[in-house]
């Protein structure tokens, strides 16, 4: 019978290769192939590892067959070779090294004097895995003792910080590419300078054709005054620069060619035109618009008006 490796050597093997040849045969880009398509990938790799795992065990079943057609002789002579192949033997003996335990037909060497009912004690080494754990982890300890209390390389606060702020960054980073991310539901006004000089930016080079650089308008309407054709505040100039005017009237929607985080940009900016004079304003076009959201002074009043006329009537009713 074919001498051949343990399973637990050969399905490794074999499924680091098939990675290998597949990192070289995929092209990923410049990302690994697991990277760039991380789920087909996982599929994939599950699958060759069942088949292996199938191929391990035809394998030993054919192998168990085989073996119980063999004569006594050939049988002992067939374990016999099974034991001496190096993955076990090997590991055989890191494993016992490792444990330190003494062979039960040397225990009598350690077993110690006392006997409780008949259960007596013995007498281990410790076991060297965990003697070279320890050792290692007083290693540690100094290391660290040095490190942190003796040169104060940083507390865990500094490390704190310096974890938020690079999640800072991050999130910055993410909010920046991030589609999506606002809409005309959840926008909110930007008032940072950095933001309204982004908008300004992108209002200079793609709005002021038809609304002027000063806002003043021209084929599209003026945006300084107080007066709105699609809605004014926020949301609404948000929602109009993303998804245009009404058909014909010639703005486009935006959202194809401007990220949504610049699409706010440049909303928060064309409303900071409103109150400003523009050098030749167009006549104002729309309603003069009122933010709903706005707290206005009589609507409690009407509210307890509306509840005292409801109480009277249930008292009338009763
Ligand atoms: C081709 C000309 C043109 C360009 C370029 C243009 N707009 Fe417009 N815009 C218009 C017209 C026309 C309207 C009126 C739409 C309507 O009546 O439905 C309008 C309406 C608007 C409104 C709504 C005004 C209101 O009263 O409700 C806003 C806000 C606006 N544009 C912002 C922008 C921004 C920001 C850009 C640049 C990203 C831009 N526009 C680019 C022509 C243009």
């Amino acid at each position: 019978m074919k001498n051949n490796t343990a399973w637990w050597f050969r399905i490794p093997v074999a499924f680091f290769l098939v990675i290998i040849i597949m990192e070289f045969s995929v092209d990923g880009g410049d990302k690994p192939a697991f990277l760039a398509y991380p789920l087909i990938m996982f599929a994939f790799m599950a699958l060759v590892l069942l088949i292996l795992i199938a191929i391990a065990f035809i394998v030993q079943a054919i192998e168990n067959v085989l073996f119980h057609t063999l004569d006594d002789e050939a049988k002992a002579r067939y374990l016999a070779t099974k034991e001496e192949k190096w993955e076990w033997t090997w590991g055989k003996n890191l494993y016992n090294k490792m444990l330190g335990s003494k062979p039960m037909e040397e225990e009598v060497e350690i077993i110690l004097d006392h006997n409780y009912d008949g259960i007596r004690e013995l007498d281990n080494n410790l076991p060297p895995w965990w003697v070279y754990l320890f050792y290692a982890s007083i290693v540690f300890a100094v290391v660290y003792l040095a490190r942190f209390h003796v040169f104060n390389d940083y507390t865990q606060d500094e490390e704190y910080e310096q974890e938020v702020a690079t999640a800072q960054l991050e999130i910055e980073e993410y909010k920046k590419t991030a589609k999506g991310l606002v809409d005309a539901n959840t926008v909110e006004l930007l008032t940072d300078a950095s933001d309204l000089n982004a908008g300004k930016t992108i209002f200079e080079s793609n709005c002021v054709a038809c609304h002027m650089a000063d806002g003043g308008g021209g084929i599209g309407p003026n945006l300084t005054d107080q007066n709105w054709i699609l809605g004014g505040g926020i949301k609404n100039v948000f929602h109009t620069i993303s998804e245009g005017g009404r058909d014909g009237k010639g703005m486009i929607a935006w959202k194809q060619n401007l990220k949504p985080v610049e699409i706010a940009q440049v909303a928060s900016y064309v409303l900071t035109f409103e109150g400003t004079t523009a050098a030749n304003p167009k006549a104002a076009e729309g309603d003069i618009w009122v933010d709903p959201n706005a707290v206005e002074p009589v609507t409690p009043e009407k509210e307890t008006s509306t509840e005292q006329v409801i109480d009277s009537t249930s008292v009338t009713m009763n």
